[in-house]
């Protein structure tokens, strides 16, 4: 049989519209929030989920049981559960699809990891831009209050947890967790440094979890059907199921989910997503959303769980795969990545501000054929400063760029010999050299 979906989250989801609460209980909803509240200490809920093994689906794969860990446990301040729910990297809109069709589910998942750490205050901070879901999410929050599954002592237990739904302005910088606090503080969404992390200094320098949509969404079903039955699912490091949401040229693009090692790129590509646009091959494979190094065509065969994509040079990311096809100019592509993280820099790091600026610069020269012989020795250059910002804004950019010079280095320097200017003029207004002195 053909590899195929595994569903989980995604199952019995009706795509007409959020399934209500009434909906969610009766396939087992709140039962797993229940069953903590009811007969389990925090530091149990938190053994449990470590057992699961599930990993943060937000882009890092941490594990989210061990992450929770790190809450300290004697604390004067409150802390906080902030669900991320920003999903600003290009590719990226399998989030969106939880909360729009099963926020129940968001809402459940945000409820045990809160009471896991002993927090009292859920943030789900969702983009502007999704200003329709943030209203399905707070008549899903109403529905839950009303029913006394969240708010004051729910379920008749001691346990009481306010969920706030909060928008960002559609900054892609605030998806990144301490620029997210930052921002759910009310001020300009600016990165931290980091430690202290989040965990011991988050929210109002309160200790914060921080976790993606996705992840929270993964424990309604791991409390109700137990961490073993979780971890069933997968492989050994990379457990469970994965959404995948499947761009670019293929011929039926959409969110998918599949069981993390048991399917391979290539079955997601053509299983799911009905495989390349009529007439056209893969050229490259972008597996984790726009901040992974590209997979070239001959890497498609890999099992899609956390290691696989990592032995093959790149990181699985967000689960965003962008299928690009033969006609697809690498120069250009290189400039629209790196247009897009230099709108979106905040500007507070020199070596991100200055770096996605010139990177842009360069890429442009070279696309409009204004390419110099030493352009891509300058971009190496602009790369040392990788790991110098105080966030991974700058180095989102910097890895698959780098991917795509190494990779197909012969097309940028095809353009740069086509482009490569008049040595005379160099150092003259409008020359590249000269737009590089300036
Ligand atoms: C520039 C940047 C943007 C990010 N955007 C998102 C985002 O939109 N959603 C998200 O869940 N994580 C995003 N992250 C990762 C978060 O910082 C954080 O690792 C994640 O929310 C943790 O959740 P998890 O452990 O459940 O994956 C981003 C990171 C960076 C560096």
């Amino acid at each position: 049989m053909a590899a195929s979906e595994t569903l989980l989250l995604l199952k019995d989801l009706d795509l007409t519209g959020p399934r209500n609460l009434e909906a969610y209980r009766r396939i087992g909803g709140y039962e797993g929030l229940s069953k903590c509240l009811r007969g389990l200490t925090p530091d149990h809920v938190i053994d449990e989920v470590k057992k699961s093994g599930v990993r943060g689906r937000g882009g890092a794969g941490f594990p989210a049981g061990v992450k929770w860990g790190f809450v300290p446990k004697t604390t004067p301040n409150p802390k906080y559960l902030v669900c991320n729910a920003d999903e600003g990297e290009p590719g990226t809109c399998k989030d969106r699809v939880l909360m729009q069709y099963d926020p129940h589910s968001v809402i459940e998942g945000c409820l045990i990891a809160a009471y896991a750490i002993a927090a009292h205050h859920v943030f789900i901070y969702i983009r502007g831009e999704f200003w329709g879901i943030a209203e399905i999410l707070e008549h899903a929050v109403q529905e839950a209050c009303r029913a006394n599954l969240a708010g004051k002592n729910i379920l008749g237990t001691e346990y009481s947890c306010d969920v706030i739904v909060y928008r960002g302005a559609g900054a892609y910088v605030c998806g990144e967790e301490s620029g997210l606090l930052t921002s759910l503080e009310g001020k300009r969404g600016n990165p931290r440094n980091k430690p202290p992390f989040p965990a011991v200094e988050g929210l109002y320098r309160a200790p914060t979890v921080v976790n993606n949509v996705e992840t929270l969404a993964c424990l309604p079903s791991i409390m109700r059907n137990g961490a073993a039955w979780y971890a069933s699912l997968g492989t050994e490091k990379s457990r469970g199921t994965k959404l995948v949401a499947v761009s670019g040229h293929v011929q039926k693009p959409g969110v998918f989910e599949i069981e993390l090692g048991k399917i391979t790129l290539r079955e997601i590509i053509d299983n799911l997503a009905g495989g390349v646009r009529q007439g056209h091959s893969i050229k490259a494979v972008i597996p984790g959303g726009s901040s992974m190094p590209v997979l070239l065509a001959d890497q498609m065969d890999i099992p899609f769980d956390y290691e696989s994509v990592a032995a093959a040079g790149s990181m699985l990311g967000s689960g965003a795969i962008v299928v690009l096809d033969d006609t697809v100019d690498m120069v250009d592509f290189a400039l629209r990545l790196a247009k897009f993280y230099a709108h979106e820099s905040c500007g507070q790091c020199t070596p991100c501000r200055e770096g996605t600026r010139w990177l842009v610069e360069i890429l442009k020269a070279i696309h409009e054929g204004r390419g110099h012989p030493d352009d891509l020795e300058t971009i190496q250059e602009l790369f040392e400063t990788e790991l110098t910002s105080i966030c991974l804004l700058w180095s989102a950019v910097v890895m698959p760029v780098r991917a795509l010079i190494e990779k197909f280095g012969e097309e940028f320097r095809t353009a740069i010999a086509r482009g490569t200017p008049d040595l005379s003029r160099m150092g003259q207004p409008g020359s590249p050299v000269s737009v590089l002195a300036e």
